[in-house]
């Protein structure tokens, strides 16, 4: 039998055999897992975090995030409550609809206006066939087309309601190319796939009184800090190499939130980037600018996601997020996405104007640092607090530190 052929339990011991070490699992996770994915041997395991003070259009969230970073959800409770403190963020998304894309090869008999005057037959005649989608809000919007040679690119919006619709988008562009190759001239059906360019625009804006990025409240040293931070998100919309580290900031809460909720975040990562590079050069996707007394910072991403469909009922891990959050619509995890994303990016632009970003991250890092030494919990707490009051954040200078404790 094939490795992918195998019950999880002989691939685990086939590994094992050759001298694998793998983690102890209970055979029902295993057996849960192993519907979740091919070649499953085990599993890999993410915190679940919580930020509790989001306010957001005026309502006080909870949002659930998952990373492995150190950093980053510290981040995002930080700009979070600065962001709290100035009156909320303001959200507003455009659920449009995802692309799907038809291309057909076409012969010379083929005419694209006589093709034309057919889609509102071929949007009725699929929106009666996924009539569901109907009902739950959604459905097949439109359809536009262009013809270069002997190719025809079609366009089609669909709708997906609550869920994020990869797959309901899949089977409705199936079914219109089947119905097309009835169309005089339409020769064959090239691919039929939806497309992850940029839809479901969601803005995230917050206004910032100045002394509020001063820790003393004073005006003066809040109006430097600002100045900085628009300097630095205006080398990020010139700058490629400060704008792809600007949206890898922002890309840190945007994933933690698609993970925590079950949704595709290398959709949502994909269709960002291209959404960054959407003027030809690739730009930051936020904008930050001292106005009077005020800084203000603006997010806007494409976010296709969704609060059901895919994996997201049948796992119980991302349940967890789905209580954490309470009844929720896509458009609003929408809006909470992307301010959370507009809150990690705040903190990182404030912590690299003011007192730079490795102090912080490196404190975090330690953490991580001191769990791979050999040692009792309170050696590794007393091997913390050294690496934090002398600077020094390294394995080796963890390692010696624990030598330094011991005696040794
Ligand atoms: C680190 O994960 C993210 C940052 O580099 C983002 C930024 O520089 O804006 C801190």
């Amino acid at each position: 039998m094939k490795f992918y052929q195998l019950p999880p339990e002989e691939r685990r011991q086939f590994l094992q055999e050759d001298g694998v070490a793998l983690e102890d699992i209970p055979a029902a996770d295993l057996a849960r897992l192993d519907e979740m994915s091919e070649n499953v041997v085990g599993e890999v395991k993410f915190p679940l975090s919580c930020l509790t003070s989001a306010l957001v259009n005026g309502k006080n969230w909870r949002i659930p995030m998952t990373t492995e970073e150190a950093s980053v959800v510290a981040a995002a409770n930080h700009g979070m409550s600065v962001f709290a403190k100035a009156g909320g963020v303001k959200a507003t998304s455009q659920r449009d609809g995802i692309y799907g894309q038809i291309v057909l090869e076409v012969t010379e008999a083929f005419s694209l206006a006589d093709f034309k005057n057919k889609f509102p037959a071929y949007i009725k005649e699929a929106n009666k066939e996924f009539a569901s989608l109907i009902r739950h809000g959604g459905g097949l919007k439109d359809l536009t087309a262009r013809q270069e040679a002997d190719l025809v690119y079609l366009l089609a919006l669909v709708d997906p309601a609550e869920a994020m619709g990869a797959n309901k988008t899949n089977a409705i562009l199936e079914f219109l190319a089947q119905k097309m190759l009835a169309f005089p001239g339409v020769e064959a059906k090239l691919f039929a796939i939806l497309s992850n360019y940029p839809s479901q625009l969601t803005t995230a804006k917050v206004a910032i009184p100045v002394s509020l990025l001063s820790k003393k409240g004073d005006l003066a040293e809040g109006r430097e800090v600002a100045k900085k931070m628009a300097l630095l998100a205006k080398i990020g919309s010139s700058d490629p190499y400060r704008a792809v580290t600007n949206n890898k900031g922002i890309m840190n809460g945007v994933d933690a939130v698609m993970l925590a909720t079950g949704n595709d975040y290398r959709a949502v990562e994909a269709a960002c980037h291209a959404y960054a590079a959407k003027s030809g050069e690739y730009r930051s996707l936020s904008s930050w600018k001292l106005e009077g007394e005020n800084l203000l910072g603006q997010v806007t991403l494409p976010l296709a996601l969704g609060v059901v469909g895919g994996s997201i009922s049948s796992r119980p891990d991302i349940r967890q997020s789905y209580a954490i959050l309470g009844k929720i619509k896509a458009a609003e995890l929408a809006e909470l996405t992307a301010s959370v994303a507009l809150a990690n990016n705040f903190a990182a632009l404030n912590a690299i104007s003011t007192k730079g970003i490795q102090a912080g991250h490196m404190r975090l890092q330690s953490r991580n640092v001191v769990q791979t030494l050999p040692a009792a919990a309170e050696e590794k707490e007393a091997v913390y607090q050294m690496m934090i009051s002398q600077g020094k954040y390294g394995e080796t200078a963890a390692k010696n530190f624990l030598k330094e404790l011991r005696g040794q």
